[in-house]
């Protein structure tokens, strides 16, 4: 299934900064996951990047002038602002945002931007004493209240060479942030879905854990596919080198102890709780305060059993877990349902090629609680998140 950005029509508004650099490497990425990107561009914006590059990465006319005589649509404002999914603005300058705030029309974007009833977001970009400014919030402020998205700036080097808030935020960031406006409406708007990942990490002493390979990626693609698809989303999850996902209110935890409570908590009133989480079996019974030397050749330690979370969660969610195997897949798979009173277990064999921890593909067989097999082909993990979802989507 294609993602959220998939054949939609994205107008990109790109205004006079230096960060103008960082719009290409987002029209970039945009035109990778399938979307088609209208790049218009302000007069600033040309002065910093050629339009050429942008009708390079996006394959489609770059426009620059309010009334460009060339152009192959009649009124090229209108009709952009009318096919438009989504606008995009970044960088905004605080120049373009005051223009905004006041409803000017002046320029190709601004014109744009009047005429379109699509969802907008604003990606600042300046120097932080021009943010600070009070004229500046005020504007933000009535974007915001006007229903814009607004996102960042971060706080990093400027290009002043200051340090302060003004950097446009990095290409992930803006990418996840359209993705999640353009989803809104999704299949599982209202929605609120809980999505644990990552592998525990259980205390030896104060320097050593026990943990396992989860990678983590397949829990947060049901994360942001479940943003994606309108969802609220909470991702609890264990340490991984992974991003956190955006527009995903995400609780880090360590320890399977820890994440039980805080699964406990966020699924109160949930709809559905997604355990991808690589949850450690057993734990250090007592683990050492201090630091353990290597005196001795051996070391044994006490390892106990950890709660088992899916199985304690009750109420009125749906309960999907996961089930790593490396033999009798769907007969573990089964019992597993039935014990932990799940109503779907994504299986996999780890010892697959292209599955289980780490890859990016994932090789899975849905099992529901009434005993249906669904052997999917590999795929991509987010793949397999949507096939999970639809699934989801269904028992809701
Ligand atoms: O029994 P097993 O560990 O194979 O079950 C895997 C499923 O149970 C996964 O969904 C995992 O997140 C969940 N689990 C859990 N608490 C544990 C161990 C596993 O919720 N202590």
């Amino acid at each position: 299934m294609p993602g959220v950005l998939h054949g939609k029509n994205i107008v990109l508004g790109v205004t006079g900064s230096i960060a103008c650099y960082k719009a290409l490497d987002l029209a970039s990425k945009l035109v990778q996951a399938g979307a088609l990107v209208n790049t218009i561009m302000s007069y600033g914006a040309t002065r910093f990047v050629t339009p050429l590059a942008f009708r390079s990465i996006t394959h489609r006319p770059v426009v620059t002038e309010t009334f460009d005589p060339d152009s192959e649509l009649s009124v090229e404002h209108v009709a952009l602002a009318e096919s438009a999914d989504i606008v995009v603005v970044a960088p905004a300058t605080a120049h373009f945002i005051a223009k905004m705030a006041a409803g000017l029309a002046d320029d190709p974007l601004t014109t744009t931007i009047l005429a379109t009833r699509a969802p907008m977001m604003v990606a600042p970009a300046m120097d932080a004493h021009m943010y600070d400014n009070p004229a500046t919030q005020e504007n933000l402020s009535k974007l915001k209240d006007r229903g814009v998205l607004i996102v960042g700036p971060a706080i990093g080097r400027l290009a002043s060479g200051l340090v302060g808030m003004g950097r446009l935020v990095e290409t992930p960031e803006l990418v996840g942030n359209i993705s999640a406006l353009l989803g809104r409406k999704g299949d599982l708007a209202g929605y609120t879905v809980v999505v644990s990942a990552g592998g525990t990490q259980e205390p030896v002493d104060p320097v050593r854990v026990i943990t396992n390979r989860s990678s983590g990626k397949m829990g947060y693609a049901v994360a942001e596919v479940a943003r994606d698809r309108g969802a609220r989303v909470v991702l609890v999850t264990a340490p991984t080198s992974l991003a956190d996902p955006v527009a995903v209110e995400v609780v880090k935890v360590g320890t399977a102890l820890e994440m039980r409570d805080a699964v406990k908590d966020s699924v109160a009133g949930a709809d559905a709780l997604i355990m991808a989480a690589a949850v450690a079996d057993y734990m250090p019974v007592s683990p050492a305060s201090q630091k353990v030397k290597k005196d001795s050749d051996t070391w044994s330690i006490g390892l106990g059993k950890t709660p088992d979370i899916l199985e304690e969660s009750r109420g009125r969610f749906i309960k999907v877990g996961f089930a790593a195997e490396s033999e009798d897949l769907l007969e573990n798979a089964r019992g597993k349902v039935l014990r932990k009173s799940l109503d779907l277990i994504v299986a996999n064999d780890i010892t697959a090629e292209g599955s289980g921890f780490g890859t990016d593909t994932n090789k899975v067989v849905l099992v529901d609680r009434d005993g249906g097999v669904e052997d999917l082909p590999l795929m991509s993990k987010h793949e397999v998140a949507h096939r999970i979802l639809d699934r989801v989507r269904q028992l809701l």
